[in-house]
């Protein structure tokens, strides 16, 4: 590699500048669309700096690659730690002209190449691409419904010539990335990846996991800590993985960890490969109180599916118009037989005990109530002609033109839910011990949207509450003592911090509290017959 006549911090510090400006350029939507956050270089150089041991026990020259190179701050991380002198080779692909041309003009004369194009057809077409045995990457974070029906079926068939592995068609283009640089890389070269830690925890991610525990041999997983903003919310639930491309040893482990920075995490556990195959979250590593998301259940022992069948609330395709105040309701004449009481969004839900009116109402304020009507169209329209006024409105909104509503025959009919005897709110933020979610004690005959999920007691929790009813007080006591920690385990987590939870998920938090303080759950199940655990 030539010698630099230029200083690499000089060079640096006119990227970042370049940057900034190019950034500047773009709309969020369009930097979204090409998965355009750059490497902030202090986060680039540390990535580099956790490599540089690795690498060095092999003492070997190294030949440096970035599938989307940017402006290439990884480039400039490499450069910073290995130096000019061990780089025998440095090549950075980048299919934003803006961007290629940056790098370009930056980082030739300290000997990067830059090719001009996408990535996934470059390294399926071109034979004689020299392999790296150094990957330092920040893929694009793009959304799998961002990328259109043939680009997926030619990456899909990509991915499963290059590598045999099948991707599921709900990964993002990042997977892709992640597969496709590996096959181009040399055999026991090292890669380290910044990706979205978002695969660790979904359906989607089952073949890149099986990737990293049986093709590659892993040797670091770390996992930002959400609440920490140290890089910008860009990278709140980024991964760094670090591996070396060569078939894993027999009992390899490998070290997770989480939160503070990679050279200095804040909780680290080293975990065999063989119970990270069989574990269907990895964001659970490391099992260290310090960890967000370490379980409590481990998927052994009664859960809350066991004793819950866990709904979503309804979506009525547009709240506004579908959920009126009770006041406004009986101001317009409705007929009350197509209203049913339903909850306020949970931001406007400070009570965790609903208590309710004579008719069924919750007894907050202000009482709220959702139109619920399965009279066809001429039929409403003679017998309720004060429903059949209000319908009318939704033409001028736009409110029929919605995806749901339009599915929906009659229109004005929503889903069928009971109410239920518990909620849990569907989002949320906590950190430590505080719960992300709360249960609600629902007394009324509320129903709920979207926002919630609805808990109704099943099997033998079920037969108990027909016969001591008095137990539901203390049945939402302990599902409120479900700690944040394990609600944050099983939910999953958005970037700045905000935690989301489905109802399959909330069905897998540990029930082992209701089991030890009424056994007899466990002989309700036997003499029902009642399937249990
Ligand atoms: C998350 S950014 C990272 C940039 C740089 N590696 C860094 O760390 O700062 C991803 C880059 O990939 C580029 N990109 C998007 N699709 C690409 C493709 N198909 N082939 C090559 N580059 C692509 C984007 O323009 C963007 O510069």
């Amino acid at each position: 590699m030539r010698m630099i006549a230029h200083n690499r911090n000089s060079t640096e510090a006119r990227r970042q500048a370049i940057q900034l400006s190019i950034d500047g350029t773009k709309s969020a939507a369009e930097r979204n669309r090409l998965g355009q956050f750059a490497t902030p270089n202090i986060l680039a150089v540390d990535i580099a700096r956790f490599v540089a041991p690795l690498i060095r026990a092999h003492n070997r020259d190294i030949r440096f690659a970035d599938p989307s190179i940017g402006t290439g701050s990884f480039f400039s991380a490499a450069l910073e730690v290995f130096g000019s002198e061990r780089m025998r080779d440095a090549v950075g692909i980048e299919l934003d002209p803006a961007f290629a041309d940056a790098a370009r003009d930056l980082w030739t004369e300290f000997g990067l190449r830059i090719m001009s194009g996408d990535f996934t057809r470059i390294v399926a077409n071109s034979t004689r691409l020299p392999a790296p045995n150094l990957i330092l990457a920040n893929p694009p974070y793009v959304r799998h419904h961002h990328i259109d029906r043939a680009d997926k079926e030619r990456l899909q068939q990509t991915a499963l010539e290059l590598t045999g592995v099948r991707v599921n068609g709900l990964a993002g283009l990042y997977v892709y990335f992640l597969l496709l640089t590996t096959a181009w890389m040399e055999d026991d070269g090292y890669a380290a990846w910044l990706i979205p830690s978002e695969f660790m925890d979904v359906n989607y991610g089952t073949s890149v996991k099986r990737f990293l525990t049986d093709r590659v041999t892993l040797i670091r997983a770390h996992r930002f800590d959400p609440e920490d903003v140290q890089f910008g919310d860009a990278f709140v639930s980024s991964a760094v993985l670090v591996f070396k491309k060569a078939p894993p040893p027999s009992g390899h482990e490998a070290e997770f960890t989480f939160g503070g920075t990679l050279a200095e995490p804040h909780a680290s556990d080293r975990i065999p490969l063989h119970r990270l195959r069989e574990s269907r979250k990895w964001t659970v590593y490391p099992t260290h109180a310090k960890n967000d998301r370490h379980t409590l259940s481990n998927g052994n022992g009664p859960t809350l599916g066991d004793f819950f069948r866990v709904q979503r609330g309804i979506a009525t395709g547009d709240n506004k118009f579908f959920i009126l105040s009770r006041e406004d309701a009986k101001r317009r004449g409705l007929p009350a037989e197509y209203l049913r009481p339903i909850l306020p969004s949970p931001r406007h839900m400070k009570a965790t005990v609903i208590e309710s009116d004579q008719d069924g109402y919750p007894l907050i304020e202000p009482q709220l109530c959702v139109i619920d009507c399965d009279l066809p169209e001429h039929l409403c329209e003679r017998r309720f002609p004060t429903l059949w006024e209000y319908l009318q409105t939704a033409e001028s909104s736009g409110v029929r033109d919605g995806y749901l509503v339009g599915k929906r025959s009659p229109w004005y009919k929503q889903e069928q839910r009971e109410p239920c005897l518990y909620l849990c709110t569907y989002m949320g933020r906590g950190a430590d011990d505080r719960q992300p979610f709360r249960f609600i004690h629902n007394r009324s005959a509320g129903i709920a949207t979207n926002l919630y999920l609805m808990l109704y007691p099943r099997t033998a929790l079920a037969v108990m509450l027909d016969q001591h009813p008095d137990r539901a007080v203390q049945i939402h006591a302990l599902l409120s003592e479900v700690t944040g920690h394990e609600l944050r385990g099983e939910g999953r987590v958005y970037g700045g911090g905000l935690n989301k939870i489905e109802p399959s998920e909330l069905g897998r938090i540990s029930a082992v509290s209701l089991v030890q303080k009424w056994p007899e759950l466990i002989r309700y199940a036997d003499q029902t017959q009642l399937s249990l655990f």
